[in-house]
């Protein structure tokens, strides 16, 4: 098999740590990657083929459509791709680019080693290499010999670089310089749009969106000792307009406290514990966000509807 795998997911005692400080945020949120163990991959997956939820299924035609033109600009290279998910997008850039290697990360275990083995069937000419990490914290890519002396290519679609916001969102594309080293970034990012389109998209009427914020709960009474009562917190989505940004969060229903990891917090009656946001940017907003993280977009490919854009970034020096 062609699929060679590195463990470097944050350990436990990580995770208690994490918890410590998201619970004593005001108002109350956890890194988004948290939402990712395999039933929260799989729930996302299940998200991505709700009829509300348009941004996959556009962004995979418009990268079909656009295989060749985009490949052509990216040059030659090896493929990385942050945040992989079940990999449902970055086959026609493989086969454009006829590279040797092809490297995956992801913070999901299970869905990274999956996704890998069927890229890996259907390229059995290439090596896949994955990496279980928090891709927000990786310093350099680990030693590979067909990644030596190679240009890298980044590719980073699905809009997640919207899970950052602000600074956090500046220094994730700072990071990914870093770790590209002088090699281009093929970013994902889809527009802010109609407000009741957009928390439709985050809510669907199926209640898989629900499902999934509510699985972290889950996990982490799994993985902390936790005795959260899932059914004491209510889905909420909202468009918050003046940060271009939905925002997805988990309502206390009522006057509570929750054990996690041995520590006791309190929730009021109507407090929200945020699970994620997603920012969405304006052609122009995305200029602004590449200057300040060091690095020009030199193209822009979009759908007819022009909701979602695959940017070219290349280093601003
Ligand atoms: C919104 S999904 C997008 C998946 C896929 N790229 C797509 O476009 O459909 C985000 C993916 O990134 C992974 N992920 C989220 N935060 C991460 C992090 N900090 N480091 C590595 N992977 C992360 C998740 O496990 C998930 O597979």
């Amino acid at each position: 098999m062609n699929v060679e795998l590195l463990d470097l997911h944050p350990a436990p005692a990580d995770l208690e740590q994490l918890v410590r400080e998201g619970m004593t945020a005001i108002p109350r949120q956890l890194p988004a990657w948290l939402l990712y163990d395999s039933e929260g991959s799989r729930l996302f997956a299940a998200i991505c083929e709700q009829p509300e939820y348009s941004l996959t299924r556009t962004e995979i035609a418009l990268l079909s459509q656009q295989a060749e033109a985009i490949s052509a600009s990216l040059g030659s290279g090896v493929l990385v791709e942050f945040g992989i998910g079940n990999a449902r997008k970055v086959s026609p850039l493989l086969k454009a680019l006829n590279s040797d290697l092809f490297v995956g990360l992801d913070i999901s275990r299970t869905a990274l080693r999956d996704a890998l083995e069927g890229l890996g069937r259907e390229h059995p000419q290439s090596t896949m290499l994955g990496i279980c990490c928090d891709h927000s914290q990786l310093t350099d890519l680990p030693h590979h010999p067909l990644l030596d002396g190679q240009r890298r290519i980044g590719f980073f679609p699905g809009s997640s670089l919207g899970n950052f916001s602000g600074d956090k969102a500046v220094a994730l594309l700072q990071r990914f310089r870093q770790l590209l080293k002088g090699g281009p970034l093929l970013l994902g990012l889809d527009q802010p749009r109609t407000p009741t389109l957009l928390e439709a998209a985050y809510n669907d009427a199926a209640g898989v969106s629900a499902a999934f914020a509510q699985n972290l709960l889950k996990r982490l009474n799994r993985e902390l000792q936790g005795d959260i009562d899932v059914s004491r917190f209510e889905y909420r989505v909202r468009w918050q307009s003046s940060q271009s940004r939905i925002e997805m969060a988990l309502v206390s229903t009522c006057s509570q406290t929750i054990t996690l990891a041995g520590q006791r917090w309190h929730f009021d009656a109507d407090e929200a514990w945020i699970t994620e946001h997603s920012v969405k940017y304006s052609p122009t907003a995305a200029e602004e966000l590449a200057l300040r993280a060091g690095w020009r977009i030199q193209q822009r490919w979009h759908d007819e509807n022009d909701h979602v854009s695959l940017h070219l970034l290349l280093p601003a020096n």
